[in-house]
C-alpha cells in the first residue's frame, strides 16, 4: 500500500482536486479543495489515533480523508460515488483489494444520502469532514454573498474549531468559538443541527458520545 505522501504526488489526483477547488469557488461554495482535503486528512488521522485504531487504519483514514471530495469537479450530486469509482481507477495497483474496498466505502459513504457505516474508517472520515467549519474555509470575499448563503454564513461565523477527546468518558467534543455579532448562537445551532447529527452518528459508531460546545455553552 502507498502512503498519503505518495498518494499526494499522483498528478491525476492533484488535477482533480485543483479543478474541484476552482469549480466549488465558482459555484460560491466553501473550500472543497486542497485546504479542506488536508484538514480532513489530518483530522481523520488524529481521530483514528486518539480512538486507538491501528497504524495502518490511521494511514487509510488520512488517505480517505484527503480524497473524499475530489470528484466535486464532475458534479456535486453523487460526487461521493464518482469519487469512490475514480479512486479505484486511479489507484487500483497501489492498494490491496481489502484496502481499496475500505477506501472506496469511506469515500462513498461520507455523503448524507449514503451515510451508513460498516467500518471505523468511514465513520472517522465523516467526523473529520462534518466538523470542518471555519472562517478560512470561506473563499468568497463579498460580504453580501457570504451573508446570503447559509453555508458561507455558518462557516464565516466560526473563529476557532477544536476537537477534544475524553477517552475515559468516551466523549468526542467539538469546541467552537463563534462570532455572535455575525450569527447568534441559537441561529447557529438551528442551522448546524443536521451536521451535528452526522457527527453524533459517526461518533456513536466508534463507541463514543458526541459533545458540542459553542462559546463555552454546552449544547450537546
Ligand atoms: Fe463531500
Ligand atoms: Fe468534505
Amino acid at each position: 500500500m502507498i502512503t498519503l505522501n505518495q498518494l499526494k504526488s499522483n498528478p491525476y489526483l492533484s488535477e482533480f482536486i485543483k479543478r474541484t477547488e476552482t469549480r466549488m469557488h465558482n459555484l460560491k461554495y466553501t473550500n472543497h479543495g486542497f485546504d479542506h482535503a488536508s484538514l480532513v486528512s489530518d483530522r481523520a488521522r488524529t481521530i483514528a489515533m486518539e480512538i486507538g485504531l491501528a497504524e495502518k487504519e490511521q494511514e487509510l483514514s488520512a488517505i480517505a480523508g484527503f480524497a473524499h471530495d475530489f470528484a466535486n469537479f464532475l458534479s456535486r450530486g453523487y460526487h461521493n460515488y464518482f469519487g469512490a469509482l475514480i479512486f479505484y481507477q486511479t489507484f487500483a495497483k497501489d492498494f490491496s483489494p481489502a484496502e481499496m474496498a475500505l477506501l472506496m466505502q469511506a469515500i462513498a459513504n461520507h455523503d448524507k444520502f449514503d451515510m451508513e457505516f460498516s467500518d471505523p474508517i468511514s465513520a472517522v472520515v465523516v467526523l473529520a469532514d462534518k466538523s470542518d467549519v471555519r472562517r478560512s474555509r470561506v473563499t468568497i470575499k463579498d460580504m453580501k454573498i457570504i451573508k446570503e448563503d447559509i453555508h458561507n454564513r455558518v462557516n464565516f461565523a466560526v473563529k476557532s474549531t477544536k476537537l477534544g477527546f475524553n477517552k475515559q468518558k468516551k466523549i468526542i467534543t467539538l469546541n467552537l468559538k463563534i462570532d455572535t455579532n455575525f450569527v447568534p448562537v441559537m441561529e447557529y445551532f438551528e442551522i448546524f443541527t443536521e451536521r451535528m447529527v452526522y457527527c453524533r452518528k459517526a461518533a456513536e459508531y466508534l463507541g463514543y458520545k458526541f459533545g458540542l460546545v459553542i462559546n463555552n455553552f454546552k449544547l450537546l
